[in-house]
């Protein structure tokens, strides 16, 4: 059997850091997030009676560094008597550089296996099955504006808003392509064991989620931006007052963060959120995503910028 799904990584506003329960993977704090629509992560997964161990191409590439986390989920979805599974995967961004790569990966993953496994599972069960690989990659069964709620013991996921019905574009600036020193779910441990702002972070984010839960409701671009700003900020306070400190900025990093205040000095429809990487996701309104684009690449040490728009939750594609 063989099945190829196809998934984009979703940027959050509002983060994801931290867990409740590292065994079950269940996050501290909900989060809410866009999904995008030009990068994306499509996945084969095959069995076969030839295999005789679990395999990974990535870009035609063997990489058992990453092979055992997707063993894992795909563990998940076929259970853990499965067959050996040839895992194929194409990606068209840097992988593990604070991209969301693993959001796109594992979203994609569950969606396959579960087709090879034949089971015939909703969005909903798909999204906590992959949640249970990445946080990140629930949220990217969904498309547009997506919620992942923190609620009792199950992880609860919406979808806010369409992405046609509020087509904002993300401009992605590169400052570094290599891999991240960290994997945010180790630092995101370090953080909760550590940081003197962890127990804060983690009180304050239900109000934030409202703030952006309404701000997208109305449209509201400079509410989002004000609140995604301050959440991101935080979030990255939380990992620099860890022990040991966690920064994963580049001074690159900061002149974005300054190209991003000057456009918004000049009346530009733009904020910048960060994740657990160097680069800088500039969330811009259509009419101003190209002005963005440009002052982006020629900010210093900005390697390349990537546009994209909101797009579509993870599925099924008919051919590899
Ligand atoms: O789901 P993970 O383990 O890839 O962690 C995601 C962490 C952040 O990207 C920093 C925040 C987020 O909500 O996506």
């Amino acid at each position: 059997m063989r099945a190829t799904a196809i998934a984009q990584p979703n940027i959050a506003l509002i983060k994801y850091w931290g867990k409740r329960d590292a065994a079950r993977n269940l996050p501290a704090v909900g989060s809410i997030s866009i999904t995008l629509s030009d990068l994306y992560t499509k996945m084969t997964v095959q069995t076969g009676a030839e295999f005789r161990r679990d395999s990974l191409l990535i870009n035609g590439e063997r990489n058992d560094q990453l092979l055992p986390r997707l063993s894992g989920c795909i563990d998940t979805v076929m259970g853990r008597q499965r067959d050996f599974v040839a895992i194929e995967s194409s990606c068209n961004f840097p992988i593990a550089a604070g991209l969301a790569s693993s959001a796109s990966s594992f979203s994609a993953a569950t969606v396959a296996a579960a087709r090879v496994a034949n089971v015939p599972l909703d969005t909903e069960a798909l999204a906590r099955l992959a949640g249970r690989a990445s946080g990140s990659a629930a949220r990217s069964l969904y498309g547009g504006f997506v919620e992942l709620a923190n609620e009792d013991e199950n992880v609860v996921l919406s979808s806010l808003r369409d992405a046609e019905s509020w087509p904002l574009v993300v401009n992605v600036a590169i400052t570094e392509t290599g891999p991240k020193a960290m994997g945010s779910g180790e630092a995101m441990e370090i953080s909760r064991k550590t940081s003197p702002f962890y127990s804060t972070w983690v009180k304050q984010q239900s109000k934030d989620l409202d703030a952006a839960r309404d701000a997208i409701r109305m449209r509201d671009f400079a509410r989002l931006a004000a609140i995604a700003e301050h959440n991101c900020l935080k979030m990255h306070s939380v990992m620099w007052a860890s022990r040991p400190p966690m920064v994963y900025w580049n001074s690159s990093t900061l002149q974005c963060l300054q190209t991003i205040r000057q456009l918004q000095n000049d009346g530009r429809g733009v904020f910048f959120t960060i994740d657990a990487g160097p680069q800088v996701k500039a969330v811009c309104l259509a009419e101003d995503a190209d002005a963005v684009r440009r002052a982006l690449t020629e900010t210093p040490g900005v390697v390349k910028v990537m546009r994209s728009g909101l797009g579509l939750g993870a599925r099924l594609l008919d051919r590899p």
